[in-house]
């Protein structure tokens, strides 16, 4: 057989040189003849004393992809793995020889960051080194890449084997006789399901998305508040699966009355669309509609599957909380999601289900217990976690993304910050993970408990703690078996006892009141207001510092 070339390009730490190393491996293998050319490997010959400009990079990839002609000339099969940003000088080494196979190893910010094993991304995000790509310097993905493999979400197995099968496809080398062994189970124990067993997706992409976006510029515009906008989020990326879009009236009448949807499927609270009665006027069922979010982008295109006046008052009992008589119309139907609704303001902490996910299955977690947070995490939440860490293998803290609602209230900010400082200080290090909760606070008591809970699923998590109201005990105690999918952990409300010397609670702590600090997300958030370090046995020094110094510099 001739020779070519595999182009491999993507972020750093994107798999490049893993993957370029697992498929030179199989070629030889299979008796081909393999050279590679890897990217930090030619930066200290063929490229050295280049750097990291514009003129640098396309030089070495010129360099790269000169000595790769060479070899696949000579009959060889060259492997590449820089990350080539710039898609202009990789199409002219695509366009100088004649079998050329590029791979694109695509990985979102957030998944690289928090894997960094070079910790370049800190510094780069830090801002202590300047033109990092994809961070503060370009990358062009490209657009025609011949294989496009998920590093983020695959195993390296499941990328080989795309990588292979087009190789395969394309005539470039032998195919293995008989099957080929399936990708290796990680660690045998796999992830908890999502709700329904799908992670649903619903944004489009490429050639569809572009088509999608040009006819959502033709449609009928609802415009989202900050509630909608992130329903739309949490429906897109999988959160709320498995709803592929917002609640119909049959769903919607039989999750008020009886939790669930209409396919029996557990669902405790109804994700609508709501709109006003002139805007539902000129939309028919059955037509599409553009969602479009404050900032006025299109963000998403509904297919309007049922259009109805709901009950108001009904809802009110069922839920909690009163919808907006101002927009009394609902609307019921899939979407399919052209880009974020919301910007995802904590790059650093925004983690969509499949990312988590796929951070969960490369450490080898299969029980990881979520923690919902809306405020930072004090000695009380750090003992029930740990608490739950004594039997699970991670730790998710999902901290709100919602903007404080009251200046009195602690911005998300500051909580992430917080609980970085709690988690680096008192916690072993890689063992938990913390993200942002894109979600909004429903006011629908027990019943978001349980919402919660499904979506904490959707993220990967197999264990969620449950506070101590009675409420939601009951409705958790009240489902059948299995079809929550998720292990509740009941906790009572810590205090720090001095018959202990540490945190407890009473299930755990003999004497009386007189024995016990209290200790409350309130109460701490008073304490703070008035100017006071609350003490360590309620917050750790360095919680509290932040909290402190952030809280005056209000
Ligand atoms: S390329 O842009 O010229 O194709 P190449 O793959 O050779 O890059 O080198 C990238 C590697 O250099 C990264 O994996 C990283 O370890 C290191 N590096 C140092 N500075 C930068 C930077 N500013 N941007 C990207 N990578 C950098």
């Amino acid at each position: 057989m001739s020779g070519f070339v595999v182009w491999f390009t993507g972020l750093s730490g994107s798999g490049k040189s893993t993957l370029a190393a697992m498929l030179a491996a199989e070629l030889r293998h299979r008796g081909v003849h393999v050279e590679s050319l890897d990217g930090d490997e030619v930066r200290t010959h063929l490229s050295k004393g280049l750097g990291f400009s514009r003129e640098d990079r396309d030089t070495n990839v010129r360099r790269i992809g000169f000595v790769a002609r060479l070899l696949a000339r000579s009959g060889a099969c060259a492997i590449t793995a820089a990350i080539s940003p710039y898609r202009a000088v990789r199409d002219e080494q695509r366009r100088q020889v004649e079998r050329f196979v590029e791979v694109y190893t695509r990985c979102s910010l957030p998944v690289l960051a928090e894997r960094d094993p070079k910790g370049l991304y800190k510094k780069a995000l830090a801002g202590e080194i300047k033109g990092f790509t994809g961070v503060d310097d370009p990358y062009e993905a490209p657009e025609q890449a011949e294989v496009v493999v998920d590093t983020g979400v695959e195993t390296t197995e499941e990328s080989l084997g795309k990588i292979l099968a087009t190789l395969e496809a394309l005539g470039l080398v032998p195919a293995l006789a008989g099957r080929r062994p399936r990708p290796r189970e990680r660690a045998g124990r796999a992830l908890v399901a999502p709700h329904g067993g799908e992670l649903v997706d619903r944004f489009a992409r490429g050639p569809e998305r572009d088509a999608l976006a040009e006819r959502a510029k033709g449609l009928v515009a609802v415009d989202l508040d900050a509630r909608a906008e992130s329903d739309v989020e949490m429906i897109a990326t999988g959160a709320f699966s498995p709803l592929q879009g917002f609640l119909g009236s049959k769903d919607y009448l039989r999750v008020l009355g009886d939790l669930r949807l209409e396919n029996g499927l557990l669902w405790p609270v109804p994700i609508t669309l709501a709109i006003p009665a002139a805007l539902a006027d000129r939309i028919a069922v059955g037509a599409d509609v553009a969602l479009r979010a404050r900032d006025g982008r299109l963000v998403a295109v509904l297919d309007v599957a049922d259009k109805w006046a709901p009950d108001l008052a009904l809802e009110a009992r069922a839920i909690g909380e009163a919808p907006s008589p101002a927009r009394p119309v609902y609307l019921g139907g899939a979407l399919r999601a052209l880009e974020r609704a919301a910007a995802p303001g904590f790059p650093r902490h925004h983690r969509d289900p499949r990312h988590t996910r796929a951070l969960f299955a490369e450490r080898g977690w299969s029980r990881v217990v979520g923690f919902h947070a809306e405020g930072p995490m004090h000695r009380g939440h750090e003992h029930v976690t740990k608490a739950a860490l004594e039997s699970c293998d991670g730790l998710l803290v999902h901290q709100v993304a919602e903007a404080a609602a009251s200046p009195d209230e602690i911005p998300v900010e500051v909580r992430l910050r917080a609980d970085e400082a709690l988690l680096a200080g008192y916690y072993p290090a890689e063992r938990t993970l913390l993200s942002i909760y894109p979600g909004v606070t429903r006011h629908a008591g027990p019943r978001e408990a349980l919402l919660h809970a499904l979506t904490r699923k959707s993220y990967g998590c197999s264990h969620v703690l449950v506070g101590p109201d009675p409420e939601a005990r009951r409705l958790f105690d009240g489902l059948a078996p299995g079809e929550l999918g998720v292990q509740p952990l009941y906790f009572e409300r810590p205090f720090y006892s001095s018959i202990v010397g540490g945190m407890a609670t009473v299930r755990t702590a003999p004497g009386d009141t007189s024995t016990r600090l209290e200790i409350s997300s309130a109460d701490l958030r008073a304490r703070l207001l008035r100017g006071e370090t609350p003490p360590p046995e309620l917050l750790r020094p360095e919680v509290a510092r932040i909290l402190v110094e952030a809280m005056r510099e209000r």
